[in-house]
């Protein structure tokens, strides 16, 4: 099956220096095998909660897989329960396609769980993008680079941190190179990705329900 744009600059962004990647919530197992055949870490873990696609995950490895130079492992568990302590080495968790409350869940699980490890994490949430940013943030997590992807009219952001923060500038609330375009194409998609969000804070400002008067004001901070 064709990797989505958004699994497929997931893919792009990982650097070559891990000993174990982790995909996290990993459906299909589309992108952990994406990343198996780039061949990019000797070790790829598949981990999802329901054990029915886990089955069929590891068959498909099994029948196509059988031979390949990195070793895949597959996990039927809840992401913020990850044993990373059973596998030594340079770790990456990379959790898409949940929600960010969730996902700012399963990182400050992971990282009370491993306080003093040096874990890296790209995250790609849908929706509840500030409240993960928030987390990443007040837990001073390091930004190595981030990414903003339009696919299927929606929008994407892409978060790659460390949970150390060593050099590395801590993560911004609302984005800080996802609003620097390279080009006209690029900075069209920023305007259009700032408007929606704006309007969609907005309304919930309008309706009352929250208090995202802090947020609004975050948005409307962003200079394009
Ligand atoms: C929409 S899929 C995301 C697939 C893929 N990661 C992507 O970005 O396209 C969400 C997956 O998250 C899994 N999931 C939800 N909660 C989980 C948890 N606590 N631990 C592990 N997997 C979970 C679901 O079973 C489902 O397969």
């Amino acid at each position: 099956m064709k990797l989505s744009k958004r699994l497929n600059q997931i893919v792009q962004l990982v650097e070559p220096n891990y000993t174990h990647i982790w995909d996290c919530c990993c459906d299909h197992g589309l992108l952990g095998t994406a990343l198996l055949n780039s061949d990019i870490a000797p070790n790829i873990h598949f981990v999802d909660i329901v054990e029915p696609l886990v089955s069929a995950v590891e068959s498909k490895l099994q029948r196509f897989y059988s031979d390949t130079s990195a070793a895949w492992h597959v996990h039927c568990l809840d992401v913020a329960t990850l044993p990373l302590h059973q596998y030594p080495g340079k770790h990456l968790v990379i959790i898409a396609g949940v929600g960010g409350d969730l996902i700012a869940e399963f990182v400050e699980a992971i990282h009370q769980q491993y306080p003093t490890l040096d874990i890296d994490f790209i995250l790609c949430p849908v929706h509840h993008q500030f409240k993960l940013r928030h987390v990443l943030n007040q837990r001073n997590f390091g930004l190595k680079d981030e990414v903003l992807v339009k696919e299927n009219h929606r929008f994407y952001e892409i978060i790659y941190v460390s949970s150390q923060q060593s050099s590395q500038a801590k993560v911004s609330l609302v984005g800080d190179k996802i609003w620097l375009a390279a080009n006209e194409e690029q900075t069209r998609l920023s305007r259009e990705y700032l408007d929606k969000t704006l309007n969609h804070y907005n309304r919930i400002l309008q309706g009352n329900k929250k208090d995202v008067a802090q947020i609004v004001e975050s948005y409307q901070s962003v200079m394009l």
